[in-house]
């Protein structure tokens, strides 16, 4: 039989990690012993465990060892990180780590030391001057950097590891679990993240929402807009058509040549889109018009009237695209992931394409709410690694039109 020891630290018990440990290991084949065992007394300390892992081969171990890894499992005599240099720009060593969304930490000359920029799908790269290691993305490497091979020298940290017993805000928001569900309630819903979005707004923290053009659709830009206006957004991720539909809803009163108001299909509609871009290219940009006073409400111009960071990203379906979408689209992926940096609370308002984007580049604590009449998007995004994504079936305009009613009297 071979051996390994094994250790685990955090809130093991709570958070049921300790019984996804142990069942993993007979689940696939191995065995274990438990060598000690400290359960955190108050509900702000953790529990410490180490265990040995038992195997018939070498390779079992290994690969029992790899699927404990993203559990918060590390090896207890950990060895100093392997660091292999770059060759040449935007090619990794072979074996490099790639990362995952969870809090990371590298063993190195003795100590541990946390991750920066923490995004799946990165290569670790060391700064010898800052003593440091930071999330790459494999296209900004360059030829002498110093990136960590293998993963024996890595610990994570997932989410439920690490939500305190006492984190009343953190835990009433994963409520019902962040799994997808279309029977939970969407009044529940509404009141968690009402309660959320004024939590954030009154310590200052952030909010990005990520949005597609469907919220314009079914009637909830303007709700939208009286959350931006009121405060409760600071930063706002979409594509080109969340922009076109609400400009063409705020020239023709429709969208998708359909009134909003009346549900008519609107007599020559189907050009109010193309109309509405060519009046802001006529303008030089939304911004302009703003400015001009051509475009004097909706979501679009409470986004830019309140001067948050915004990113509209290109995609192959855009029509126009308006002077501010940004269609290199390594751009569009640095302004997004500039603009999710440090928020509390990010808000997928029904795009596929942006949300799953999205979540390839926040990291898994970030708390994330997804609204989509398809329960498939939700599973998508968790299935791509976004397992913190809390998944509301609904129609979206519904639940912004619930939601900004719920904060009327805040302001919204
Ligand atoms: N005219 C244009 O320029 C134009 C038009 C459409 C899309 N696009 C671009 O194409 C790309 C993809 O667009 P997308 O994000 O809209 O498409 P997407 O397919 O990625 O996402 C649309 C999402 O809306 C959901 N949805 C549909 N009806 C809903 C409802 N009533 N309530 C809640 N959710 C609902 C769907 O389930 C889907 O997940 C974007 O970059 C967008 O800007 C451009």
């Amino acid at each position: 039989m071979k051996t390994r020891m094994l250790q685990a630290e955090g809130h093991l018990i709570d958070s049921g990690i300790l019984s996804k440990i142990l069942n993993n290991i007979l689940a696939k084949g191995g065995d274990y012993r438990i060598v000690s065992f400290t359960v955190g007394k108050t509900p702000e300390e953790t529990s410490q465990l180490e265990i040995e892992l038992i195997a018939k081969d070498d390779s079992i171990l290994e690969s029992l060892h790899n699927a404990l890894k993203i559990l918060g499992v590390f090896e207890k005599s950990v060895p100093s990180a392997m660091l292999a240099t770059v060759d040449k720009d935007r090619h990794a060593p072979e074996n490099f780590y790639s990362s995952s969304n969870h809090r990371t930490e590298v063993f190195f000359q003795d100590t541990w030391h946390p991750v920066e920029n923490q995004r799946m799908d990165g290569a670790l790269v060391y700064d010898a001057g800052l003593q440091k290691f930071f999330c790459r993305k494999l296209r900004d490497l360059q030829a002498g950097d110093l990136v960590v091979c293998g993963s024996d020298a890595i610990r994570i940290f997932p989410v439920e590891v690490e939500r305190k017993v006492s984190d009343k805000a953190a835990n009433d928001f994963a409520f019902m679990t962040n799994t997808v569900s279309s029977e939970r309630s969407v009044d529940t819903a509404v009141e968690k993240l009402a309660q959320e979005l004024l939590r954030i707004r009154a310590k200052a923290g952030k909010t990005v929402v990520v949005c597609g053009p469907v919220v314009v659709h079914t009637g909830g830009a303007d709700a939208l807009a009286s959350l931006v206006r009121h405060g409760f957004v600071q930063g706002f991720l979409g594509g080109n058509a969340i922009a076109v539909h609400d400009l063409e809803l705020r020239f023709y009163g429709t969208s998708l040549g359909v009134d909003l108001k009346t549900g008519d299909v609107s007599e020559h509609g189907h050009s109010h889109h193309m109309r509405s871009i060519n009046r802001i290219n006529g303008c030089g940009s939304m911004q302009a018009a703003v400015d001009s006073g051509i475009l004097r409400e909706g979501l679009m111009y409470e986004v830019i009237k309140a001067g948050i960071p915004y990113c509209l990203a290109g995609s192959i379906r855009d029509d126009g695209p308006l002077p501010e979408t940004v269609n290199d689209m390594i751009e569009a992926q640095r302004q997004y992931s500039k603009i999710i940096e440090g928020a509390d609370l990010i808000v997928m308002l029904s795009s596929m394409l942006h949300s799953i984007g999205v979540g390839n580049m926040t990291p898994s604590w970030v708390k994330t709410i997804c609204i989509d009449i398809n329960p498939a998007v939700v599973t998508k995004l968790s299935d791509r690694g976004s397992g913190q994504a809390i998944g509301i079936v609904s129609d979206v305009g519904f639940f912004l039109r619930a939601l900004a009613e719920r904060l009327e009297n805040f302001g919204a």
